[in-house]
């Protein structure tokens, strides 16, 4: 595994930007793919090179790459080095799918390799590209349900909880395609992010998407997100997923289901936004969701940046003790609609 330089992407139409250069989360370099490495996010650009199943691993566990629909790519590129190698491919999935155990794209992807009649690479390159043209639709479905609002109201406020944007897929997103797509359709969008703590991916990575694209955003600390929803300041939601189970229980990042109970008790729209990648079919409902439970010292600690650089600090007594579930599971009733791409669709259970 090694860093790399910054390097943009060919120029694609509607990539979004970093710096005003097109960029995605990954490419495929000579020896392996390139990843941005996004824990040094906001505050450093970096890029490292993944050549073996094992620096997948890492980059996957350690979250390097995150986001139920990049971690399923990087893994299915994992288990295309493996292969590669020689490794039995059975075995090669299996270490792989233990790196994070609540987004099933990671499964997903993994049997879609296995199981692929192309070589192991191409299948990989074939995710990459239909996870692509998901997100895209996403956005183009999702649009419909903004301009519907914007057409009482601009700019239309809309929150959403840590980070489904670009950076956790492949391009555009899920649950910020949308808004993109609304941003360059000329809609005024306003984007409230929750900060998203422990790890903050709202306030590091959505917030940097959106700045780099331009798009109008704030960050709030997760626990506003009801205050300004009872003002009237948010006109919908839209999260996005790591495992909808079938009958539409939702797991998501930590924090979601708090959202949602807000916004039901305030009557504002409540979206998911998800690649059919993401849906469990085996699950009935989200009781059997794995949620993952990562590090304490992720709630003890906090990363940031200093006076000399990039630097963490500790937030809580030292002997106190901490708890640290990454994900919760919103149940269907809380949700308004799902927006996939096949199409954006009203949730019949909502308030059932
Ligand atoms: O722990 P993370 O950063 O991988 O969690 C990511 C999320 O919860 C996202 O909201 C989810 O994967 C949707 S991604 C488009």
């Amino acid at each position: 595994m090694v860093g790399g330089a910054v390097r943009p992407v060919l120029r694609y139409l509607h990539c979004m930007n970093i710096g005003g250069r097109p960029y995605r989360t990954l490419w495929d370099t000579a020896n392996g793919i390139e990843v941005i490495d996004q824990r040094h996010l906001p505050h450093r650009f970096v890029t490292a090179e993944l050549r073996t199943a094992e620096d997948v691993a890492v980059a996957i566990r350690e979250m390097w790459v995150r986001g139920a629909p990049l971690i399923g790519a990087v893994a299915a590129y994992g288990l295309a080095f493996a292969i590669a190698r020689g490794d039995d491919p059975v075995q090669a999935a299996a270490k792989l799918l233990v790196t994070r155990p609540t987004a099933v794209n990671l499964k997903w992807a993994l049997n879609v390799v296995l199981q692929s009649a192309r070589s192991p690479l191409e299948a990989a390159r074939q995710i990459v590209a239909d996870e692509l043209e998901r997100s895209r639709l996403i956005g183009e479905h999702g649009l419909a349900l903004i301009r519907d609002l914007a057409s009482r109201r601009t700019p239309v406020n809309i929150l959403t909880h840590c980070n489904a944007g670009w950076l956790a897929c492949i391009d555009y997103g899920t649950a910020t395609a949308p808004i993109y797509a609304a941003h360059e359709a000329g809609i005024p969008v306003h984007v409230w992010v929750d900060e998203t703590r422990p790890r903050n991916q709202g306030a590091a990575l959505t917030a940097y998407e959106l700045g780099e694209h331009g798009v109008p955003h704030t960050v709030i600390a997760d626990n506003a997100g009801g205050h300004l929803m009872r003002q009237g300041r948010v006109d919908m939601c839209i999260v996005g997923a790591d495992r909808v189970a079938a009958n539409g229980d939702t797991a998501n990042k930590i924090g979601t289901y708090l959202k949602a109970l807000a916004a039901k008790d305030t009557g504002v729209p409540f979206h998911i936004a998800l690649p059919t990648s993401t849906i469990d079919w085996s699950l009935p409902d989200g009781s059997e969701i794995p949620i993952e439970e990562r590090d304490p010292d992720e709630v003890r600690f906090i990363d940031g940046l200093g006076p000399h650089g990039p630097t963490r600090v500790r937030l809580v007594p030292e002997s106190s003790p901490a708890l640290n579930p990454a994900f919760d599971v919103t149940p269907v009733r809380l949700i308004t609609g799902f927006i996939t791409e096949r199409g954006a669709f009203a949730n019949l259970r909502h308030n059932k």
